[in-house]
This record gives structure tokens, C-alpha cells and sequence, in this order.
């Protein structure tokens, strides 16, 4: 993308699924390697979108329906946007972000029961042309990742309970996990399904062969002769 010379990646995939700690882990490494490595989320990563994602989770928007929330997301999605993601990657940075658009195909598209046209309609307004260069899923059984989350809720580093997305039953959890195998599918030149029930270790291993290929250049300075060498 023009004047985008770093690199965008962003992790999708259920509840408890680990996604923070595997962006953890592969910013660690990326930063071993050199990498400029910024590390964000949605919703929020931005003041205002922070500001939009409390109205989110904490359910208050629920009321008033999918098709609100959708919109809620997407404002936020673009506040993001054009305040974090896009200036890093004009920077060439390389962007790991926990959840993206995917994340509103799958909630708010097959669960929240939006047309995906809709759904399209509102990702194209909010990344305004700033897409993923890969996605990295990490898919599991939906119960596994419940109950990880649910221990993670009620653990001693948790303030709150479950969120408005977490109470869910868990059939409508089991249908967003084949949503985004099925998106998987769909765009297999971007997407990769890795399996979250392995070892965190081995997870991280794969997610690094991927991404790892994928690095812009290293700065140039590096690679430059010194001065005096001629
Ligand atoms: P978060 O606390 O960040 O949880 P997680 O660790 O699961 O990412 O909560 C984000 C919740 O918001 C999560 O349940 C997924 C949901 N969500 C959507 O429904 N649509 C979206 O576009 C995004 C980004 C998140």
C-alpha cells in the first residue's frame, strides 16, 4: 500500500484463545530481531476508540441493538486507524493487533445476524484502505476457550466478571469459530489457522515462521558501510 512500509498483523480468534500472550511472545522476538514492534487491540487501542470500548463491553449498547454495536465498532476501528495503526506503518513499523475487522465479519456479521453487505460496507469506511498483510487465527474448541476465559474472569487478575461478548451460550461461540475457518478459506493468502490447543512454546514457534518472512527490511543504517570504509 502506498507509503505503508511497515507491516500490519492482526490475531483473531474465540475467547481464551491466548492471542495476548502469543502477541506477547512474537513481540519479544521481533524486537530481538530489530523491529520497531507496536502492540495494540480493539476495540480501543486509541483515546477515543478506549473511550467507545467501554460503552461496548460494558453492555450499554446492547439495547439498541447489532446493528448500533457494529457501528460502534467501526467508529472506533477507524479512530484507531488514523491515530495508531496507519502512522506506524508509514513509520515502517511492524503492528500486531489483538482482533481486527475479522472480528466484526464474525460477531456482529454471522452471530449478530448483519447482512454481510452491511458488514462490508461498514469495514471499508472504518480501515479506509489500511488492511492486514496477515491474520493469524488461533482456533481451539469453544468450550476449552470458555472455560480458559472463564478462569482468566475470575482470576486474581481480573477486576470484572465476564463481558457482554463472553456470557454468550456456547453454540453461538462454536459458530464464530467456523466463521473464521470459513473466512480462513476464503483468503488463504492472508489468513492462517493455527492450533491454540497446543503448548504456548509451540505457538509461538509457528506464529514466528510466518511472520518472520514477512518483516520489512531492516532499517538501512543497518546495513550501511561505514563511512571511512572506502
Ligand atoms: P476483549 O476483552 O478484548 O477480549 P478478547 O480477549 O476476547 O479479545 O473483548 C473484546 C470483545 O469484543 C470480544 O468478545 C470480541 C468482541 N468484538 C466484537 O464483537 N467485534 C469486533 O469488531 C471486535 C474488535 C471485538
Amino acid at each position: 500500500m502506498t507509503g505503508l512500509t511497515g507491516l500490519f498483523v492482526t490475531f483473531e480468534g474465540g475467547e481464551g484463545a491466548g492471542k495476548s500472550t502469543q502477541i506477547r511472545m512474537l513481540a519479544v522476538s521481533l524486537r530481538g530481531l530489530g523491529q520497531h514492534v507496536v502492540v495494540t487491540r480493539e476495540p480501543g487501542g486509541s483515546p477515543g476508540a478506549e473511550a467507545v470500548r467501554h460503552v461496548i463491553l460494558s453492555g450499554a449498547a446492547e439495547r439498541y441493538g447489532t446493528r448500533m454495536e457494529a457501528l460502534l465498532f467501526a467508529a472506533a476501528r477507524n479512530d484507531h486507524v488514523e491515530e495508531v495503526i496507519r502512522p506506524a506503518l508509514q513509520a515502517g513499523k511492524v503492528v500486531l493487533c489483538d482482533r481486527f475487522l475479522d472480528s466484526s465479519r464474525v460477531y456482529q456479521g454471522t452471530t449478530g445476524n448483519l447482512e454481510p453487505a452491511f458488514i462490508e460496507r461498514l469495514q471499508n469506511v472504518a480501515v479506509n484502505g489500511v488492511m492486514p498483510d496477515c491474520t493469524l487465527i488461533l482456533d481451539l474448541p469453544a468450550a476449552i476457550g470458555l472455560e480458559r476465559a472463564r478462569q482468566r474472569a475470575v482470576g486474581p487478575s481480573s477486576s470484572n466478571g465476564p463481558d457482554r461478548f463472553e456470557k454468550e451460550e456456547l453454540d453461538t461461540h462454536e459458530k464464530r469459530r467456523e466463521a473464521f475457518l470459513e473466512l480462513a478459506e476464503r483468503d488463504p493468502l492472508r489468513c492462517r489457522v493455527i492450533d491454540a490447543t497446543q503448548s504456548r512454546e509451540k505457538i509461538a514457534r509457528q506464529v514466528l515462521a510466518v511472520v518472520a518472512p514477512l518483516l520489512p527490511l531492516q532499517r538501512r543504517d543497518r546495513f550501511a558501510f561505514p563511512e571511512d570504509a572506502t
